[in-house]
């Protein structure tokens, strides 16, 4: 094994959380090295979520990442919620003020990257972290694999452990020093990509008798859409017809034509839809931030703004900690996080059970669902409660633990 290297804090991970956390300490003076297991190609090319709220947009741009999204991002002032075919529209700008901007999760990762490489900073790609050691109370180290089997170690002040749901900082942690708290929805989402127009203007979330449809877009040329799904589905079972004439009839409205024009589908996957909070979000000189902490189900759009909510929070506290020795935002981190965090898990699975089929529904439970629909769209007070949720919610840990 090489000699260790020596950093001030090991990033695992170069997912949206990872990558945001190293931008933001690099603009605070704060040395970092990014550890990703999978290539660049590969993580550049995930497809995963496409909504940023308008704070993420906002962070982007303050951090100098908003040149791209700027030009590509699409603006979207509301969405429309389908109930049957009834479609009716929630207007976000004239309800908070805010806009959400709809630009793919991997054109902000290809963004960070591009930026990170650019400032000839330490990225690692292909480099797995094969161990992780928080049990010293001055030092943090990890070993490191890289893509030919060789081991080095890296020594840090802290560990931020960004690797997602299933890395290993989370399981670095004994389980006696963690609360988990999860639930599993019995059914996933098939997600496509199209070389389609989009649909609509806007998104439309659709509650229609044979599940939950969306229909999102990643451009002006390429649609992004979902079914709901077995939690076993099989992809191959979905021939392209079949997901068409499927999007067809769950899309169906009065007054409004689907909109759907086929195009090639060039990407198809199935999604799980499960929550999970792990509390706290720290173990020592570890912290966790994004997917590793904690998974929404995505019906919200809510899961990288966590994970860059978080990371904000996270860096502001090394920042204080290596400007003044101070640990109080440090010792603050989960709290802050947390209050979030549930704040979203309550609007994704307020929106996930408003929205689908569950086999277990009975007809009152149905008449319940669009009792809310009704509700939602007749009451000015209720659409202005789901409109503040979905733009987000504003970022305020600075009032709870400023030094
Ligand atoms: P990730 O993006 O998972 O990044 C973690 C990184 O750590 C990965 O690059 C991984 O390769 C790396 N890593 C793991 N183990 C190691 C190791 N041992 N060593 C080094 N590196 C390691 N959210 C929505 O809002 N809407 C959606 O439609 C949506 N769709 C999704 C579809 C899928 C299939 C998944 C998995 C998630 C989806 N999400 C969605 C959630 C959203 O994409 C995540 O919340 C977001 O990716 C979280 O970012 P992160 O940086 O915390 O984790
Ligand atoms: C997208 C994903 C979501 O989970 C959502 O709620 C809205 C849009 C998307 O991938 O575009």
């Amino acid at each position: 094994m090489s000699p260790a290297t020596r950093t001030q804090v090991a990033v695992i991970g170069a997912g949206p959380a990872g990558l945001m956390l190293a931008h933001l300490l690099h603009e605070s003076g704060i040395d970092a090295i990014v550890i990703e297991s999978r290539s660049r190609a590969y993580v550049e090319g995930r497809v995963r979520a496409g909504v940023l709220e308008h704070q993420t947009a906002t962070l982007l741009e303050e951090s100098g990442l908003g040149e791209r999204m700027r030009r590509e991002g699409l603006v979207h002032r509301g969405i429309e919620l389908q109930f049957g075919d009834e479609r009716r529209r929630i207007d976000f700008e004239e309800l908070t003020g805010k806009t959400v901007t709809v630009y793919g999760q991997q054109e902000v990762v290809k963004d960070l990257i591009a930026a990170r490489l650019a400032a000839k900073l330490d990225l690692r790609f292909e480099c797995e972290v094969a161990g992780i050691d928080v049990d010293s109370a001055n030092r943090a180290a990890v070993r490191v694999r890289d893509a030919d089997g060789r081991e080095a170690a890296i020594e840090a002040d802290f560990i931020a452990g960004c690797d997602g749901f299933h890395g290993p900082s989370r399981a670095a942690i004994p389980p006696r020093d963690i609360t988990m708290y999860d639930h599993v929805f019995p059914f996933a989402w098939l997600g496509i990509l199209a070389q389609s127009p989009p649909v609509s203007e806007e998104l439309i979330y659709a509650n229609h008798e044979r599940g939950f449809a969306l229909v999102s877009m990643r451009s002006r040329t390429v649609s992004r859409m979902y079914l709901q799904c077995r939690n076993d589905e099989d992809p191959a079972l979905w021939p392209d017809e079949r997901i068409w004439a499927e999007l067809r009839t769950r899309l169906t409205a009065v007054g409004a034509s689907t909109g759907i024009v086929e195009g090639v589908i060039f990407q198809k996957g199935v999604t799980p839809m499960r929550s999970y909070v792990c509390d706290p979000m720290r173990y020592g000189r570890l912290y966790l931030a994004g997917d590793s902490a904690h998974i929404v189900p995505p019906t919200g759009a809510k899961g990288m703004n966590l994970a860059i909510a978080d990371v904000r929070i996270l860096a502001r506290a090394f920042a204080r900690y290596f400007a003044t020795g101070s640990t109080e935002r440090l010792d603050g981190y989960s709290q802050s996080c947390l209050q979030r965090i549930w704040q979203a898990q309550r609007f994704s699975t307020y929106m996930t059970r408003l929205l689908h089929r569950f086999e277990t529904h009975t007809p009152f439970d149905r008449c319940v669902q669009v009792a809310e629909f009704e509700h939602l769209t007749s009451s000015r007070a209720a659409a202005a409660n789901l409109a503040a949720s979905y733009v987000g919610l504003p970022y305020t840990e600075d009032a709870r633990v400023v030094a």
